[in-house]
């Protein structure tokens, strides 16, 4: 019914408008605003880090049509809460406080529907890996996410602000971090990019011991 009165082009722009409707653009302000202002304070993650996972995620939104807000959304707050915890000495609880604030921020917004929450949720919960994921954007989250630590330009910007730590130490980190994150990867697409990188950096690192 509605093909016929609005033809495909008004369809088109009807899902268009309804989609951009879900998640506001003041939604990603605020949130965007939050998470850059923890990674200034803290440097957890690293502005650099937060910079590739969004680009990541956009790049993998527009790829395989998902909600590019919704995945923004969630690059932005998966690790919103890392520096808090970090500082506290609560490093293994970071999702789940990333996801108590990332619902914090949601909840101003009392207009945006309840699943389009519950998916950028999602997104912050699933960023570590799940065996099945919630939605294509949760996924996407991840995958962006293991760019971090997988991917060459990732460990070169993790190196330069982990220079202080003892040699041993930054390796066996570098090392751990790029096989948690490899493991993590589940879109092929992704798998196909990373693999010669993850091999570079493996065998970079391990050269050193
Ligand atoms: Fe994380």
């Amino acid at each position: 019914m509605a093909c016929q009165l609005l033809g495909s082009r008004g369809l088109r722009a009807f899902y268009v408008k309804f989609v951009v409707l879900m998640v506001p653009q003041e939604l990603i302000e605020k949130v965007k605003e939050f998470a850059y202002s923890q990674t200034k304070k803290y440097e957890a993650p690293i502005t650099l880090y937060l910079d590739l996972a969004n680009e990541k995620g956009q790049e993998l939104a527009k790829l395989l049509k998902a909600d590019k807000d919704i995945v923004l959304a969630g690059t932005l707050l998966m690790d919103c809460m890392l520096g808090t915890a970090l500082k506290e000495g609560r490093l293994p609880e970071h999702i789940e406080m990333s996801a108590q604030k990332a619902k914090e921020l949601l909840d101003e917004f009392p207009k945006v529907d309840k699943k389009t929450k519950e998916n950028i949720l999602y997104c912050v919960r699933q960023h570590h890996g799940v065996d099945k994921f919630h939605s294509l954007e949760a996924e996407i989250c991840c995958n962006a996410d293991c760019y971090r630590f997988a991917s060459v330009e990732g460990v070169i910007a993790g190196i330069r602000y982990t220079r202080d730590m003892p040699l041993d130490d930054l390796v066996n980190l570098f090392l751990k971090k790029a096989d948690e994150k490899w493991n993590a990867l589940s879109l092929d697409i992704c798998k196909k990019e990373l693999e010669p990188q993850y091999k570079l950096i493996k065998d970079f690192l391990t050269a050193y011991k």
